[in-house]
């Protein structure tokens, strides 16, 4: 299949059957997620597999009756840090000089910029910033899944804060951004039919 094909062979899926996803598979999927891009590269979030069957039963009360929670393969949440700030960086620039080979001195000009770029920010445009990164990974998710053949759901009909009890995130400094269960598409799902419905290529596109 083509890139295109793929992207025209995946869509939102309703229902899912019972068909799982391999060990393999998944690693290979969270892998190709986890290598997306995000600002000044500081990925603030962690990417979380549900897969017990009696967790997931559990969220959804908390999914608007959107079943395909549990009745999937497996579910993938992003979950972003409750607190973005100066820890954020730090993580990172030690990742970043143990994988460079530098020390934090030779990266202490490259650590004070995104420090204050994310100082002038209020908490509540942090947060903002966080979803975006995480977003960028589910998009990553989405495509890599369609590429692999494996079905998916990008998923915000949730109760975010009933999300984060059930799963005891707050705790963990994480709060709930965005879900995507996936899996294989039942036979029964008629959406799988539907058309796309999407812009004409030239009212999307503007050439300036
Ligand atoms: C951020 C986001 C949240 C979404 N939330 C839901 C959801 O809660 N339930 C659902 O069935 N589909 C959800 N969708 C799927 C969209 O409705 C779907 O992607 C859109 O209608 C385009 O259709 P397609 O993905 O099948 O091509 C969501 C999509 C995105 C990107």
């Amino acid at each position: 299949m083509t890139l295109l094909d793929s992207l025209n062979w995946r869509y939102a899926v309703k229902q899912f059957s019972n068909q799982k996803v391999t060990k393999a598979q998944l690693k290979q999927l969270l892998e190709a997620t986890r290598l997306s891009a995000s600002s000044y590269g500081l990925q603030p979030y962690k990417i979380i597999v549900i897969e017990s069957l009696e967790s997931r039963k559990k969220l959804i009360p908390f999914s608007y009756g959107q079943e395909k929670v549990a009745h999937s393969s497996h579910l993938i949440l992003f979950a972003i840090q409750n607190i973005v700030g100066d820890a954020t960086v730090d993580r990172y620039i030690d990742k970043h000089a143990q994988m460079l080979n530098k020390s934090h001195s030779e990266l202490s000009r490259f650590s004070d910029h995104m420090k204050s770029a994310l100082a002038v920010k209020s908490p509540e445009q942090k947060q903002e910033w966080a979803h975006q990164q995480a977003y960028i990974a589910l998009g990553n998710l989405l495509t890599s899944a369609a590429i692999m053949k494996i079905d998916s759901c990008p998923m915000t009909g949730f109760d975010n804060e009933g999300y984060d009890k059930i799963l005891g995130l707050k705790e963990k400094g994480l709060a709930t951004s965005v879900i995507c269960p996936i899996g294989y598409r039942h036979e029964d799902d008629n959406q799988a039919e539907s058309p796309k419905v999407r812009f004409d290529y030239n009212d999307i596109v503007m050439e300036i």
